[in-house]
């Protein structure tokens, strides 16, 4: 089987939840085929405060963070290095082979420069600049497939070249539903500080166990999502759309959060 596994920057804090994530993916992977993506955000918030670089969101339902060339040099330098890095000795500790990839590396992950965005708020157009960010458009199937036959886990960053040779910020969702797709993986496990999906986002109470393509796109559409969900939903359903089995949102803060995935413990994309 392939497995392609996100955890989001929200989980890459806590230590504990880090190393069980790591582990059960080490020993997954010697089993069957697993690719590791990871996000930064909170850790980049973190490093922002740091040194000073004021971070900026725009556009709703979903938020962009405006990515300008102090926050971008920051992505590139530190948290690519560090937490990628980081990663990857955790896997190697855990007894398996890591390979960190990033966008900077034989157009291993490339995206579309976007540059501006545009949303409607209260009936009112808006756009604003979000620098240097992108939409994820491939990866280099050929590179993580040799990593793959080697035995190698492919631990992949959410920062893409761009057409220009650019250091473009991506969502890690969205990185993690394009490789799965394009490796034509068997399942996409994107795990979060969540239980999974709640109808109302503040109750925990509210978590659905199963969410039809179709009530996602409803909800999408009538802007019932909001914050980091919308990324996670949207990039759950494209997978989902484009032939990916399995696909799940889990809590990536239990004991063999990946497994437990697997068996479907989470919110579930259906048909
Ligand atoms: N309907 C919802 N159900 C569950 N969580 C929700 C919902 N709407 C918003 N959220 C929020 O989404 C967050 C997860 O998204 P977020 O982008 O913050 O983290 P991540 O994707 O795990 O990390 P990163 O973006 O760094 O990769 C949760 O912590 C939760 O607060
Ligand atoms: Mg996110």
């Amino acid at each position: 089987m392939r497995i392609v596994v996100k955890a989001g920057g929200s989980l890459l804090d806590n230590n504990d939840s880090v190393r069980e994530i790591v582990r059960d993916i080490v020993v997954l992977s010697k089993k069957h085929e697993v690719v590791f993506v990871h996000g930064w955000g909170r850790h980049l918030n973190r490093l922002s405060d740091k040194y000073g670089i004021r971070q900026k969101w725009v556009g709703k339902p979903r938020p962009w963070r405006v990515t300008d060339e102090d926050t971008i040099e920051l992505v590139r330098n530190l948290v690519c290095g560090e937490v990628n890095g980081h990663l990857c000795f955790l896997v190697g500790e855990a007894g398996g082979k890591a390979v960190g990839v990033n966008g900077n590396m034989s157009k291993a992950i490339v995206a579309k420069e976007l540059e501006y965005i545009t949303w409607v708020e209260d009936g009112v157009e808006k756009k604003d600049w979000i620098g240097f960010t992108g939409l994820t458009k491939s990866v280099n199937v050929e590179l993580l497939e040799l990593l793959l036959k080697g035995k190698f886990i492919p631990v992949l960053a959410s920062l893409a070249q761009g057409e220009k040779f650019e250091c473009l910020n991506i969502n890690g969702d969205e990185l993690a539903g394009v490789a799965a797709v394009q490796l034509k993986a068997d399942a996409l496990v994107l795990l979060s500080d969540v239980k999974g999906f709640y109808m109302d986002a503040k109750d925990e109470k509210s978590f659905v166990g199963e969410l039809s393509v179709g009530a996602v796109e409803k909800m999408l559409s009538e802007k019932k999502i909001s914050g980091g969900m919308v990324a996670k939903v949207e990039a759950g359903l494209q997978a989902k759309k484009d032939g990916v089995k399995l696909v799940v949102l889990a809590d990536g803060r239990l004991k063999k959060p990946v497994s437990e995935a697997l068996k479907k413990t989470g919110t579930v994309i259906i048909e």
